[in-house]
């Protein structure tokens, strides 16, 4: 059985050559240097506009579509019109529900998630004013897992759409996204998935889940401050767009992108899979496997070495007195990614962090923006949770640095 090799990966990311140890990866991960070089090859020699007839505008809109069908492939999408970018994951799916809404009737019901980061909330819960009626599915808060039964209940004939999230960016837990978009399309809704937890650590498979929408930022996954929106072709078509009045409704998914996207950010974020495409080729040899494919063997040595990661930290907070787990106990690859959110007794989650920082330890302690759910906690009047969320390039070595630095303070 291969595993990751920490020193052919860390030696992509020129901000790890320190002595700090980036536990805030859920916030944002540290960047690849195929991006950052990707995104100067793009200002310093191809940074005209699109369309025209010369040459460097060809090659400058060639690369931006060239991004859009490398991820189209990488998220197995169908094609490279099922892939919409954006500044954030927060404006596209705002984007979306400002198109959406306008295929909605009064009396339509939408359901979302309150473990859900607010991206994946408040545009939804904003369509009440136009007289949808939204509908909240929520965790159990003993176990903190979504339950199909509770959404079963929610689900009506009137049902449009139920907006969930992947993996809660508080409590790591990898819900079972096949079943329960299976069980949605059998009520006639369509989903919108929130994966920006999940991308950085498993492999996006839109057509394995068969899920409509599915959304995630790329500055978690090694990347630029940008986002993609995966959105199944024929919904995609059917949307009103939000662009100018002339930007025609087959136009997809410029119809989509206002304003239309960032190129260099479009061009920088294939050294995303670049990188990959150089993880695997170390690990297991050049052959000519489609890409999907690859990054399966890829995120699974990611899987592995990201659940011996955690195993040993959620070993810790369990065996402590005065500390609560906000999330499950496992550490079982299949079921949570390393993100993992606690509370103590003794010390109020906003002292955690500055005690911690001295160390050059970085975690945090806060909401998240899931506010929704640290109140339906009643956390949210002790400051939330303590986040440390782990990815790939986080070394044992790390892992037992903060160890020891939480035992002496919790
Ligand atoms: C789970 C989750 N969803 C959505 C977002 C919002 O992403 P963006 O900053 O790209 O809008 C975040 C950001 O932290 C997040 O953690």
């Amino acid at each position: 059985m291969k595993k990751l090799d920490l020193e052919i990966v860390r030696d992509h990311f020129p901000a790890l050559d320190n002595d700090w140890a980036f536990f805030d990866n859920a916030g944002g991960s540290q960047t690849l240097r195929h991006v950052g070089e990707r995104i100067q090859d793009y200002l310093f020699t191809t940074n005209v506009q699109l369309g025209a007839s010369y040459g460097v505008s060809q090659k400058s809109g060639e690369r931006v579509i060239e991004a859009q069908r490398i991820w189209a492939e990488a998220i197995h999408a169908r094609s490279e019109s099922e892939v919409v970018f954006g500044p954030s994951t927060t404006a596209l799916i705002r984007n979306l529900a400002l198109s959406m809404v306008q295929q909605f009737r009064p009396g339509d019901e939408v359901i979302v998630a309150n473990c859900d980061h607010e991206a994946n909330i408040g545009p939804w819960v904003g369509m009440e004013k136009l007289g949808i009626h939204v509908k909240i599915w929520k965790i159990n808060p003993e176990a903190f897992t979504l339950d199909l039964d509770e959404l079963r209940k929610l689900m009506t004939e009137k049902t449009r759409l139920v907006a969930f999230t992947h993996v809660s960016n508080i409590l790591g837990t990898i819900n079972p996204i096949e079943e329960i978009t299976q069980m949605i399309h059998e009520h006639g809704a369509k989903v919108c998935v929130d994966g920006v937890a999940y991308a950085p650590h498993r492999l996006v498979d839109v057509q394995k889940w068969d899920v409509d929408f599915y959304v995630f930022s790329l500055y978690k996954v090694y990347g630029p401050h940008f986002a993609l929106m995966f959105g199944k072709q024929e919904h995609l078509k059917e949307l009103p767009g939000i662009n100018h009045f002339f930007i025609g409704e087959n136009e997809v998914p410029y119809k989509l992108q206002p304003g239309s996207m960032n190129y260099e950010l479009s061009w920088g974020s294939t050294g995303i899979i670049e990188y990959f495409k150089d993880i695997y080729s170390r690990h297991f040899g050049d052959n000519k496997l489609p890409l999907h494919e690859k990054l399966k063997m890829v995120f699974s040595l990611i899987a592995s070495h990201e659940e011996t990661l955690v195993k040993p930290l959620i070993g810790f907070l369990e065996s402590r007195e005065g500390i609560k787990l906000i999330g499950g106990n496992t550490f079982n690859k299949s079921i949570r990614v390393p993100t993992v959110s606690f509370v103590s007794e003794k010390l109020k989650s906003s002292k955690v962090p500055s005690l911690v920082d001295p160390y050059k330890i970085g975690i945090r302690w806060g909401d998240f923006y899931a506010r929704r759910l640290m109140d339906d906690l009643g956390l949210t009047g002790k400051g939330g949770v303590v986040r440390i969320s782990m990815v790939h390039y986080n070394t044992h070595e790390e892992v037992g640095k903060l160890l020891n630095v939480l035992d002496r303070i919790l």
